[in-house]
């Protein structure tokens, strides 16, 4: 390549073909992270029985909660309007005694009355019209499974780094910024997923961690925002200026 076309390797300088496969894909993954977001809302979200995502949600997620049953925590939330007080405290009395096998002719009925036609047919839904797997949710909640952690933590790991190589490598070519900036930008959201997916896993023994989960997820959504909003700003408000980038983005001696 000769140097004048190593000198437009900048977002501004981009042709249009280039810029319209960059943008699609900052496009596309922008979508994913608001679902992301929504399906965090939905899930962690939940676990203190109240929307939003909030330090006990955390706690609750990796570590569980320890006095209680993912049973007894569901019927004083979300559930709550699904069973009269009289029924809910037959159930959260039988998940206080450790759910005994004795008395699952007692609870039985009141489960197939208040929460089987949901518990039994919707997809993903603990069961309870047997004993086993009711029993599992009434037992002492004790957060996340190491099964479950090293399933979420490398599809995370993998799933996250291979979105930030992308997103890195755009924005890499962003013109007007000191260097060392650029490359501390770049390395945020690899530190911070560290940080995110080590703290899954001392939540789940040390439930004071539960702020470095939120700091973490929060730190590389703040990195997403910043290097989103840079290159789509220099790949298309950018090159209306009229102005001439004669600069390579990816050569360290400009
Ligand atoms: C109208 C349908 C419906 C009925 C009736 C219902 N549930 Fe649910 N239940 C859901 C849905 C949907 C979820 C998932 C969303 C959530 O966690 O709030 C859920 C989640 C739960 C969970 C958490 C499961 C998990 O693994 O995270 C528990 C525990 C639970 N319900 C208990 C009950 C009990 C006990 C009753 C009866 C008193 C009941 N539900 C009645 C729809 C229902």
């Amino acid at each position: 390549m000769n140097n004048k076309v190593m000198g437009q390797m900048n977002l501004p300088s981009l042709g249009i073909a280039v810029r319209t496969l960059f943008t699609g894909y900052l496009l596309v993954m922008a979508v994913g992270f608001i679902m992301s977001g929504i399906q965090i809302l939905l899930t962690h979200g939940m676990a203190d029985g109240k929307l939003g995502v909030s330090v006990d949600d955390v706690v609750y997620s990796y570590h569980g909660n320890r006095n209680s049953s993912k049973l007894e925590v569901k019927l004083n939330g979300s559930m709550k309007d699904k069973a009269s007080d009289k029924d809910r405290t037959t159930l959260i009395k039988w998940a206080r005694e450790g759910a005994p096998l004795e008395h699952w002719k007692k609870v039985e009925p009141v489960f197939s009355a208040n929460c089987v036609q949901c518990h039994s047919s919707i997809p993903g839904l603990p069961k309870f019209d047997e004993y086993e797997e009711t029993a599992e949710v009434a037992k002492t909640d004790m957060g996340a499974s190491v099964d479950s952690l090293t399933r979420v933590s490398h599809i995370h790991l993998f799933g996250i780094a291979f979105i930030f190589i992308f997103v890195g490598l755009i924005f890499s070519l962003a013109v007007g910024l000191n260097e060392k900036l650029k490359a501390f930008i770049i390395a945020i959201p690899f530190g911070f997923l560290i940080i995110d997916i080590s703290s899954w896993w001392i939540t789940s023994i040390f439930p004071q961690f539960a702020w470095f989960v939120i700091i973490g997820g929060f730190g590389y959504m703040m990195a997403f925002v910043i290097m989103w909003g840079t290159s789509m700003y220099q790949m298309w408000i950018l090159p209306r200026n009229g102005k001439d980038y004669n600069i390579n983005e990816w050569n360290d001696n400009r």
